[in-house]
């Protein structure tokens, strides 16, 4: 394992960070967590030479960080660093924020939280934050030894970014980064903004939720014609490690085998790594996905539980998959799952919750009904 320095805090820090938002599936429509499962990749990751865990409040229907405390049981906790994060919704006062904070370390079996987040913030929910005295409660806890940063992580273009990293003495920020969102959310820009301040940047989605794990034909066609082997997940995470702002990779994993392969890519990746034909087949590979995704859903389903039973990420990942596999919608097994289950966009009523929810800010209404009748003439 590669451990890289965390800007100006001056910690270590395992380059590859355990995401635990997506234990058991969750990315596939089934919420609840395999309690044990989960507790075996944690502890795997970790005597593999993990430091670095991240977790959240609202993540698997409020059970990661449960799960996550249990797993640092038996001298774990010791090991490795937490983040865990404080959701906007659930605090509008200094007494909900207290309660709030009191139960995640409670969960969490632990006296403090290394990285303490407001979670998935943009520009509105920075000034709430404001508003309810958000600032005044992360310095007392601070102080009191409760949690050891202060950190946001970010949903939103980048001028919105950058106001809120100008705007307070951050200690760390997490952004959604990887080769494909160079000129999205905080991006390339925001990524050199925050190194430039010495703020360390943890990333998120660097595989954008698992598909630039899987190389469609046109994609995998270039690995292929380049004289050095690597699988996609290599080349994503090579490409991020690439980048000297770039602290610590966060990365979901659902099964051992994924945590066994990231662990071997991350011993060997450092700032710097790529020449310049490697970058050049980067730039190449972005522009083959670009051809052939129709829509830039990560399938972190935090638009999720529809109100009316629309499965939305389920029909998202459809429609990017057989766009990008050539595959025969007719025949394809997810979608009739999704017919089955009577979760298709047919049942959507255009509320707008969903869109409120999500943190690409994706047309989320209009795209159902595209992705629908697309998925049923094609
Ligand atoms: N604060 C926020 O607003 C926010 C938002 C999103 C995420 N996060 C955090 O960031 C973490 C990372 O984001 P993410 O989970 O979206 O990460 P990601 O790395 O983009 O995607 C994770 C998915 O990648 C696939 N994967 C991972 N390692 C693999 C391997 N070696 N081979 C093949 N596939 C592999 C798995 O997909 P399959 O499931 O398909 O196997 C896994 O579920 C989350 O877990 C969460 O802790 C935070
Ligand atoms: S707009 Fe449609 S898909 Fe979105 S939450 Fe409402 S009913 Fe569900
Ligand atoms: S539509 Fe938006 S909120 Fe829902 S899963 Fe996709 S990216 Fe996440």
């Amino acid at each position: 394992m590669k451990y890289r320095t965390m800007g100006k805090l001056g910690i270590t820090a395992s380059a590859f960070g355990l995401g635990c938002m997506r234990f058991n599936g969750a990315a596939s429509g089934d919420s609840i967590i395999d309690e044990e499962k989960a507790i075996r990749l944690i502890r795997r990751a970790i005597d593999g030479g993990v430091t670095y865990l991240d977790t959240a409040y609202v993540y698997l229907d409020k059970t990661s960080e449960t799960v996550l405390g249990k797993a640092l049981r038996d001298g774990y906790r010791e090991k490795v660093t937490i983040a865990t994060k404080m959701p906007m919704e659930y605090v509008h006062d200094r007494a909900e924020m207290q309660s709030l904070l009191d139960s995640e370390l409670k969960k969490l079996q632990t006296d403090h939280i290394d990285f303490y987040l407001m979670h998935g913030i943009n520009l509105e929910k920075w000034e709430y934050f404001k508003k309810i005295g958000a600032r005044e409660f992360f310095n007392d806890m601070k102080a009191e030894g409760r949690i050891r940063y202060k950190c946001f992580s970010f949903h939103g273009p980048y001028d919105e970014f950058e106001r809120i990293l100008n705007d307070w003495d951050w200690d760390m920020v997490q952004i959604q980064y990887n080769f494909m969102d160079v000129n999205n959310q905080a991006g390339t820009r925001g990524l050199q903004l925050a190194g430039e301040k010495g703020i360390p940047v943890v990333i998120m989605e660097g595989l954008l939720g698992g598909r630039l794990a899987k190389a469609p034909e046109n994609v995998q066609a270039l690995y292929d014609a380049f004289p050095v082997k690597r699988s996609p997940v290599e080349w994503a995470f090579r490409w991020l490690c690439h980048h000297p702002e770039v602290s610590v990779v966060l990365s979901g994993c659902n099964e051992e085998e994924q945590i066994d392969e990231n662990l071997r890519i991350f011993d060997t990746v450092e700032a710097g790594i790529m020449d310049e034909a490697e970058c050049r087949l980067m730039d190449e590979v972005r522009a083959a996905y670009l051809s052939r995704t129709r829509i830039g859903c990560t399938a972190c389903r935090y638009c999720m539980p529809c109100p009316n039973g629309v499965n939305i990420p389920g029909i998202f990942s459809v429609w990017n998959n057989v766009s990008l596999y050539s595959i025969d919608p007719r025949y394809d097994w997810n979608l009739r799952q999704i017919r089955e289950a009577d979760s298709g966009a047919d049942r959507c009523i255009g509320c707008g919750a969903c869109e409120a929810a999500c943190p690409q800010h994706l047309s989320i209404i209009d795209s159902l009904q595209s992705a629908w009748s697309q998925l049923h003439t094609s």
